[in-house]
């Protein structure tokens, strides 16, 4: 890793005139904002640049925080990484504490409005264990068979029929397409998860096209137990990981579920949502999802988003990492989502673009939709570190959700609507870079801001980044299912307003 990254590093430099370089050198060895700074496994930096405090989150990841005192708010002061156990990371009371509660406070007035940052097993480094019981799926396999490596099943449901709690399902390389769609319904306990996962170094894909509802009809429903690939309901502990959901009924449908970990997965081309939370969810951490190209031929383009959280409620639920673009509709959609989500080293670009011919088009276009209903709810997210480009509509916006959202550094650019659009939200903006949006921001009354780049003013053009090349961003993951760090939307004089990939 350590490698990975100091060659990252010397590409930077080598792109730079030397006294600039001198200076991105310097940062470089600390972590930027929001970047990991520790865990099992980290060979980068484990400090981070100034105001910013390397901040235990679970065995494996650390974080570069920034230290607040705000009342009734996260105070992170501490880098002292706890001192429980592996396994105790990942009970349930670790999960329904903060780390700052858990840490640094008995108060508990303390725990009630802070929102957690402390989640279990969130990197791509934490691989499933497969030690004890290990089943295995492969296309040459036979349901009749035992399940063993040499004695695979061939159906994915079989296998999720025939596991037990703490069982491992790794399904072999290839391309499955089920003709029904994967029904989760059982649970697993803090200490014995199932997990379902692509064989380490195999790529599975599981094409949903003969499933119910793809597509269904224009105006048709879509029953409950159709929705999704894998359709997960009243099922907790389970993590999915490396796996591939094309052309299905939504990829994902994780409803009344919580505790669930979806890790490095690709969901593109469904008929609705790539991936979806919806009902009440709790503690789920969506770490690294590229989800693109979904769309709802039954409504015009009207709900299919990269990644829905919608209509529920439960806390400590996490987005990390995740690319989301070319949807229909929106890139993340938080509609009617009552409980304070958060978002961070995420990119959303392209969504809301007609690319089906849909008449009349429905889609939306928003990068991060973070919020709305019928009525209305309030819910204080917390959006950092992300990016939002070339949407339809706006970069980002509460999109009616009148609670107080935190967003800090994060970027819009080039978005056909506002770069920051909290006019119906008393929100806090700080550090945040818009540039080259049709308009710049909007903000509630009550909210507040500071240090945004129309806080500091002065042109915020493109002759001000290092570089301005998507293809930096969109392009492949690297050896680590990250995103690679690069010069993306960094700006020249080195100033750090706005995201940044070094991360
Ligand atoms: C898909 O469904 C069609 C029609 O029901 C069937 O003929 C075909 O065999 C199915 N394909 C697979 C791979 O199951
Ligand atoms: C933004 O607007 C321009 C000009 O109308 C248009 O060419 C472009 O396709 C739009 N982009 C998106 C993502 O809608």
């Amino acid at each position: 890793m350590e490698m990975i990254r100091l060659s990252r590093i010397s590409v930077v430099v080598g792109c730079l005139s030397t006294s600039l370089s001198l200076f991105l050198q310097g940062v470089y060895g600390q972590g930027q904002p929001y970047a990991q700074c520790g865990g099992q496994g980290w060979t980068g930096p484990t400090t981070c640049v100034a105001g910013w405090t390397c901040v235990y989150s679970n065995d494996w990841y650390s974080q570069c925080l920034q230290v607040t005192t705000t009342a009734g708010t996260t105070s992170r002061t501490t880098t002292t990484p706890r001192t429980t156990t592996s396994s105790s990371s990942r009970t349930s009371s670790s999960k329904t504490t903060t780390f700052v509660s858990s840490k640094t406070t008995t108060s508990s007035s303390r725990t009630s409005t802070t929102l957690s940052t402390t989640t279990r097993y969130t990197t791509t480094s934490a691989a499933p264990s497969a030690t004890g019981c290990v089943i295995y799926v492969s296309t040459a396999g036979s349901d009749s068979n035992t399940g063993a490596i040499n004695s695979p099943f061939a159906g994915i449901q079989k296998a999720v029929d025939t596991a037990k709690p703490g069982c491992t399902i790794y399904i072999r390389g290839g391309t499955y397409k089920p003709s029904k769609n994967i029904q989760v319904g059982k649970s697993g306990t803090a200490s014995q998860r199932y997990t379902v996962a692509a064989y380490p170094g195999e790529k599975v894909i599981i094409d949903g096209d003969n499933m119910t509802g793809t597509p269904a009809a224009l105006d048709a429903s879509l029953d409950n137990a159709d929705r999704g690939i894998f359709h997960i309901q009243n099922a907790n502990y389970w993590t999915f990981k490396s796996l591939e959901l094309i052309n299905g009924p939504y990829g994902i449908y994780n409803r009344d579920a919580s505790y669930n970990d979806f890790l490095d997965l690709i969901t593109h081309d469904n008929y609705e949502s790539g991936f979806q939370l919806e009902g009440n969810v709790a503690y789920c951490n969506v770490i690294n999802l590229d989800s693109y190209m979904n769309r709802d031929p039954r409504k015009n383009g009207e709900s299919a988003d990269g990644l829905a959280i919608k209509q529920g409620r439960g806390e400590g639920n996490v987005v990390r990492g995740c690319r989301l673009w070319n949807n229909v509709d929106d890139g993340i959609d938080l509609w009617m989502f009552e409980t304070p989500i958060l978002i961070e080293n995420t990119l959303a670009w392209g969504n809301g673009v007609n690319r089906w011919g849909f008449s009349p088009f429905e889609g939306d276009g928003n990068g991060f939709k973070l919020g709305g209903g019928d009525p209305d709810v309030p819910a204080n997210h917390i959006v950092r570190n992300c990016f939002s480009f070339r949407n339809a509509v706006d970069g980002f916006t509460d999109n009616g959700n009148y609670g107080k959202l935190t967003l800090d550094h994060n970027t819009a650019w080039k978005n056909n609507g506002t770069g920051f659009d909290f006019a119906d939200s008393p929100s806090k903006l700080t550090n945040n870079l818009a540039s080259n949006n049709k308009a710049t921001y909007t903000l509630g009354s009550g909210g507040s801001q500071s240090g945004n780049s129309w806080n500091i003013g002065g042109t915020w053009n493109d002759a001000r980044f290092i570089s301005t090349d998507t293809s930096l961003v969109t392009g492949p993951r690297d050896s680590n299912n990250m995103i690679p760090a690069s010069n993306f939307l960094l700006l020249a004089d080195g100033t750090t307003t706005g995201a940044t990939t070094h991360m």
